[in-house]
């Protein structure tokens, strides 16, 4: 029997450029939750039948949309996946993405606000929430329609990802009605979830819906068993839920139907990596790095220039040892790859530009003619990124707070000589790394450069030991096991419940 599966998230698998010559090519959208939706999905062979939602995020993914739309059975193409991109008129997507989900959600989750300042809730964010509305509107209507063209003998199953969709969940299901036959809901948030005290700082009307859109779902997921109880305590404080423990999950029983709440880490595919590590043009760029840092030990990180991943202070924290500890001085250099993010907004611009300062400054400080501490680069290189992970002595990963953290995983998989993980303890990826990492509170610089000595100084044995262990442990959630636990969970007949 073939179970139907539809993905809704707001970032597709597929992200299209236009060519010089106007054409348009497509290739796989970035990020995490892509990366463990799409193999995930890729897992579950042709015993699925799988569409994913997404919105249209650029010029050239609206000209594929629209093409796709203008072609009757045509569908884009992410990784093998079939791809319906939705062409969302752009002041309604720029205000729903951009000013809800990316200034005020994604804030709100990672507790991000500078609160004398921000946030400001007035008739212009009023507007803003009115778009986002309509946004999750838009993938709703295409969740039920895509759901009546085929009827599946296995039953249909939608996933709804992140805080761009969650009103979606209800909307899906006053939709879907019985109509389907029958379908499980479920939503998941790759983000931290704020506790109920910092929630309260929405506005009461709009953080009630947004609770309630998701428990019309008949599950709700995270990564880290912190995030879903946020979840089910501001269920309880914020909408008055009933919230029962049940084993490591949670049911939150409202307005008669019971939604589960459960964690589901996501770690690597490990075979997968390593095999993408022996490639060619990783092995180039291992050959270059290694030859620009000679025989020092190397400090790296990786993460997108977004304001909760705290690389100004993980540079205060490098300052800070190379200051304290003159013994490293000209025997480390740090790779800090920190690609682009969000830039259409004010905010990431400036993180951009504080991080870059900072970088020069500690060159100018502590550089010599034949020394430079930190090789910090701004733009994309997958192929790179996997190379430094191979070389990597330490990886440093600080955010200030993380939904999961796949850096943290990655990097113990790929380095070749055993790297030390100094792992901020906000991170997701804290809860189950916990026991062979080096764990920092990240707002605490000094006790970052601390931690930074003590993976430099870590003997050669305990790294390669603690190495082994953190790989296995991300190892031991690949995205496959990630998705099917999830679907295995989510039966598909309580539809109307
Ligand atoms: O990490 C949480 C997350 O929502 C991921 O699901 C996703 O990869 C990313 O953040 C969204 O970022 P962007 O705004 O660049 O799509």
């Amino acid at each position: 029997m073939k179970q139907r599966v539809l993905v809704a998230s707001n970032r597709g698998p597929v992200s299209y450029q236009f060519g010089a010559d106007g054409s348009l090519t497509g290739r796989r959208g970035g990020g995490g939750m892509i990366a463990g939706v799409a193999d995930g999905l890729a897992a579950l062979g042709p015993q699925a039948d799988v569409t994913w939602i997404c919105a249209a995020l650029s010029d050239a993914d609206r000209a594929a949309a629209r093409q796709a739309a203008s072609t009757p059975g045509a569908a884009g193409d992410g990784d093998g996946i079939p791809v319906r991109m939705l062409d969302i008129p752009p002041d309604t997507f720029d205000r729903a993405y951009n000013n809800v989900a990316n200034s005020t959600l994604w804030f709100l989750h990672h507790l991000l606000f500078d609160t004398p300042n921000q946030p400001r809730f007035g008739l212009e964010f009023r507007r803003d929430w009115q778009a986002y509305l309509a946004y999750n509107e838009a993938f709703a209507d295409a969740v039920a329609q895509e759901a009546r063209t085929r009827a599946p003998s296995g039953g249909l199953r939608v996933l709804i990802q992140d805080y761009h969709l969650c009103l979606a969940p209800r909307m899906v299901r006053e939709r879907l009605g019985d109509a389907a036959g029958g379908a499980g809901i479920a939503h998941f948030c790759h983000t931290p979830w704020a506790p109920p005290d910092y929630y309260r700082l929405l506005p009461e009307e709009m953080g009630r819906a947004l609770l309630d859109g998701m428990l019309a779902a008949d599950r709700a997921g995270f990564h880290a068993g912190r995030w879903a109880l946020a979840f089910v305590q501001c269920c309880a404080a914020i909408l008055g839920a009933d919230v029962a423990a049940a084993g490591p999950a949670w049911r939150v029983t409202y307005r008669g139907h019971v939604t589960e709440v459960a964690v589901h880490p996501l770690g690597v595919d490990a075979p997968a990596l390593r095999e993408r590590a022996r490639a060619g043009d990783v092995r180039a760029h291992v050959g270059a790095l290694r030859q620009a840092a000679g025989d020092r030990r190397i400090i790296v990180r990786i993460d997108r220039t977004e304001l909760s991943k705290n690389i100004a202070r993980g540079l205060a924290a490098y300052r800070e040892l190379l200051a304290t500890r003159p013994q490293w001085r000209g025997r480390v250099v740090h790779l800090a790859f920190a690609y682009p993010s969000r830039s259409a907004l004010a905010e990431y611009r400036a993180y951009t530009d504080l991080v870059l300062r900072v970088g020069l400054e500690i060159n100018e400080e502590f550089g010599t003619a034949d020394w430079e501490p930190l090789v910090l680069e701004v733009k994309d290189d997958y192929p790179r990124s996997l190379a430094a992970c191979a070389l990597a002595d330490v990886m440093l990963v600080n955010p200030i707070r993380d939904g999961m953290n796949l850096v943290a995983q990655e990097g113990p998989v790929l380095s070749e000589r055993g790297c030390a993980l100094v792992l901020s303890r906000e991170a997701g990826a804290a809860a189950t790394l916990a026991a062979d990492a080096l764990l920092v509170n990240p707002f605490d610089v000094t006790e970052t450069a601390d931690a930074l000595h003590r993976a430099l100084a870590m003997p050669d044995d305990e790294r390669r030991r603690r190495a082994a262990a953190l790989a296995a442990t991300a190892a031991a959630d690949p995205p496959a096991r990630w998705l099917g636990d999830q679907l295995a969970a989510l039966r598909p007949s309580r539809l109307g419940s």
